[in-house]
This record gives structure tokens, sequence and C-alpha cells, in this order.
């Protein structure tokens, strides 16, 4: 099996995180750089935009989220939610990933033919940086996975980073040590999903 191939293998939702990371956080930093740099953009638009937290500005995130939900979540459940949301914060930090709209609406205006596409292809190629970046982080057993609390932290996680108003919101991964791996995974019948011909 190809190397790389071996290495998307490795990437998995990982939901138990903890702080012991072979990293350090001057080199996750640069990986995730380097990792979202790397990724392919529509016309090299480089769309994506990312923060980066750790220590106390990753224990506010979350406290930012659960403070979100807890209107929105019926009270008996809302210790579960709780839970799930400390299991996030355990990890070492959180990737915040943004796509930038003002960068879209200039493309848009600039290539009208393909004014319809660029949201489209801002939005396939923020998945692509998650990807890169999910992958790079597990190449170095680093455990994540892939949360949506936008938009309802959108207003506070700007305001408390100075977020630029055209950056958007689109991902949430928190990351850590893997204290315990994820299950087996089930794959649907490749009959029926592929085809190939000659
Ligand atoms: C576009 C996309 C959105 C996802 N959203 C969430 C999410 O909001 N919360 C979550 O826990 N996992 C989310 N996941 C993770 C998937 O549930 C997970 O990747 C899938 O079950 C396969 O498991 P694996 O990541 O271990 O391979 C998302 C994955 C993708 C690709």
């Amino acid at each position: 099996m190809a190397a790389y191939v071996e290495i998307l293998k490795k990437r998995r939702s990982i939901y138990a995180l903890g702080k012991n990371t072979e990293l350090n956080e001057t080199q996750i930093t640069d990986l995730v750089k380097e990792a979202v740099k790397e990724s392919p953009t529509a016309f090299n638009s480089q769309t994506a935009r990312v923060v980066i937290l750790f220590d106390q500005a990753n224990d506010h995130l979350w406290k930012i989220v659960a403070e979100a939900l807890r209107p929105l979540t019926p009270a008996d459940s809302f210790a579960n939610t709780q839970q799930k949301l400390a299991s996030f914060n355990a990890g070492k930090g959180t990737v915040l990933f943004f796509e930038d709209h003002e960068v879209v609406k200039n493309l848009q205006n600039q290539f009208s033919l393909y004014a319809d596409n660029f949201p489209v292809w801002s939005e396939q190629a923020t998945g692509i940086v998650q990807h890169s970046v999910w992958t790079a982080l597990a190449e170095k057993n680093i455990g994540a996975s892939l949360q949506h609390y936008n938009p309802v932290i959108d207003e506070q996680v700007a305001r408390e980073w100075d977020i630029p108003s055209s950056w958007v919101l689109r991902a949430q991964m928190p990351f850590g040590s893997i204290e315990t791996p994820a299950g087996e995974k089930e794959y649907i019948a490749d009959e029926g999903r592929f085809k190939v011909f000659r």
C-alpha cells in the first residue's frame, strides 16, 4: 500500500484527546501552516484563513461554545453537551477554519463567467484544507475531529480574536494526543460505488 494511503488510513475522528502531543505548539503551528499552504484552491485564490488556539484561548473557545449552546439545548441534556465539549477542550488546541468571502466576492466580480462557481469552490477548498490539516496531524500521531458550532459562535469568536468581517467560520478542529483510538470503520460495498472502464 502506498505510504500516502497509509497516512490517509491513519486519519480518523478522535474524540478522547489529551495534551501530551509529541510536537510542541510551534511545531504544530508550522505543520498546520504548511498543510494549509500546500492545499489547492480554484485559481490559486488561497481563500482559507486559519486561527490556532492553544491553552487559555482554547479553554475560552469551548466556554464560548458552551454558553452559546446552553439556551439552545434542553436543560436535561445539557450535562451531556458539556461533557462532550469538555472532551474537545481536553486536547492541546483547536484549529478554526475560515474562508475569506472578500476574496470570493472579488473573484466573482473579476471573472463573471464563473461567478456562481466561486462560492462552491470556496467550500470545496475549505474541505480540502481541513482534510490536509487533519491528515498532517494524524501523521504526527495527533488526533483530531471536525466540529461545526458555526454559526452560533461566529459573533463571539470574531469579537474575541479580532476576526475580519469577511472571514466566515466553516469548521472547528479540536486536536491533541490520542487517549482512545478510533474504533473499526465500516465501509459500504465498492460495487455500486466505483465504475472502471477500459
Ligand atoms: C464535511 C464533514 C462534516 C463533519 N461534521 C462533523 C461534526 O460536525 N461532528 C463530528 O463529530 N464529526 C463530523 N465529521 C466527521 C465524520 O463523522 C467522520 O469523518 C466519519 O464518520 C468517518 O469517520 P473517520 O473520520 O474516523 O474516518 C464530519 C466529517 C465531514 C467530512
